[in-house]
């Protein structure tokens, strides 16, 4: 099977690795020759690294960089069986991309796209088969995460959607699937872990290193909220909280938090600039958090809460089934347990009489108990069979 990847960046270059190491012989398209130029050369550096620690040996190397062909000409694509376009967010330039790949491709070619924020539905929509477009989001880094959204439009042929997953399970990934709607799974539910410790913290709860500490030390999360958001990037979580929010017609779950576009407007990025919630010169210590476990378990559980009932809104507004959010959220992000099986160790009435606690407390939308826990209480079931 032929793989045409469109964009060389950071995911393009890694979901071309992964099609390379199962086997397929992938044409890689960039418009920008010097774009080509370094991820050629990253994934030789990757390889390399990879025989060193004995993880595949020279023939494997050679065979995934026999396999891998970079070109600045889109037309080399016409013998693809799938595309996968990674390039810059922008609705314009991927349908330009699209529209000039279809008058390329076999009609039997899958077309997709790794897009995080935009809808499906509305990248199909320059086709002329639309049908056979189709969302396929990776995680970062594509080679190393486990999981892959794939993400049907209204438009899309079931028989595309079936191909796709297999496809993308052959190349050993946990495939999900999740509906056309913003942030796909993970980036939605995803959304309380950074939000609710920002909310906790603006109120003077706590902070940076203790609600970090809560979340390490009690919920076994391996890094805390802000730690998270400052390996990720404060302006690259930021703008993912406004889309979400915004793409949801702003439902005040999703409220961005001003301190975090405070520190995007500064230039505190986090990791990358030098400094975030925290400061990475060199000799800087980290604040020590607090020793109140009183404190930390009641900061940890609002937050896990929250997560719990954004999990479940997500199950009840149909987005994804139980064993998939549970998938996404474990192989996507990493998070120690499911959600969903967590509220179900937990107790649901636990967890109703948790949120609506807050709910008393701040009388805010935010704080609504999703009518799925609801549910599941009186008819005295849990989200998994025992
Ligand atoms: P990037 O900026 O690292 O790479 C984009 C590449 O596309 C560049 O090499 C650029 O030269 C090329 N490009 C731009 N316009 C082009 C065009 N018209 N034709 C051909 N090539 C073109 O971007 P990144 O981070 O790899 O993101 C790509 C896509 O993947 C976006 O849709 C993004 O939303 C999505 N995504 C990004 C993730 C991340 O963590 N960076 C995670 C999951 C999805």
């Amino acid at each position: 099977m032929n793989i045409g990847i469109i964009g060389c960046g950071t995911m393009g270059s890694g979901i071309a690795q992964v099609a390379a190491t199962a086997g397929h012989q992938v044409e890689v398209y960039d418009l920008n020759s010097e774009a080509i130029k370094k991820s050629a050369e990253k994934l030789s550096l990757i390889l390399n690294r990879l025989v060193e620690k004995g993880r595949i040996d020279d023939g494997k190397k050679d065979s995934i960089l026999k396999n891998i062909n970079y070109t600045n000409s889109l037309n080399e694509l016409k013998e693809a069986d799938l595309v996968i376009e990674a390039i810059v967010e922008n609705l314009d330039i991927k349908h330009k991309v699209f529209t000039e790949l279809e008058s390329i491709v076999s009609e039997n070619c899958i077309i997709a796209s790794n897009t995080s924020s935009l809808s499906i539905a509305s990248l199909a929509a320059c086709l002329k088969q639309a049908g056979r477009f189709i969302g396929i989001h990776f995680f970062n880094p594509a080679p190393l995460m486990k999981l892959v959204e794939v993400i049907p439009a209204i438009q899309t042929d079931a028989g595309i959607l079936k191909q796709t997953m297999d496809i993308i399970a052959s190349w050993g990934k946990t495939v999900v699937k999740a509906k056309d709607t913003p942030g796909f799974i993970v980036n939605k539910v995803a959304r309380p872990f950074y939000g609710e410790a920002l909310r906790i913290y603006e109120e003077g709860v706590a902070d940076f290193a203790t609600i970090d500490d809560a979340l390490k030390t009690i919920g076994g999360f391996r890094m805390g909220p802000f730690e998270l958001m400052d390996f990720i990037g404060n302006d690259v979580n930021y703008t993912v909280s406004e889309t979400v929010f915004t793409a949801f017609y702003f439902d005040a779950r999703y409220k961005p938090s001003f301190t975090q576009k405070r520190l995007k407007e500064a230039g505190y990025f986090g990791r990358k600039s030098g400094q975030g919630y925290y400061i990475y010169t060199e000799g800087v210590m980290k604040p020590e958090p607090s020793k109140d476990q009183a404190l930390k378990e009641r900061i940890f559980q609002r937050i896990l809460f929250m997560l719990i009932n954004e999990a479940a809104d997500t199950l009840h507004m149909q987005i994804a089934d139980a064993k998939d959010i549970d998938l996404a959220m474990t192989n996507g992000v990493n998070y120690p347990k499911g959600l969903l099986r967590w509220a179900d160790e937990l107790g649901i009435k636990t967890c109703i009489n948790a949120l609506d606690e807050l709910f008393d407390e701040y009388h805010e939308e935010r704080y609504r108990c999703s009518p799925i826990l609801r549910k599941l209480a009186i008819e005295e079931k849990n989200f998994f069979e025992a």
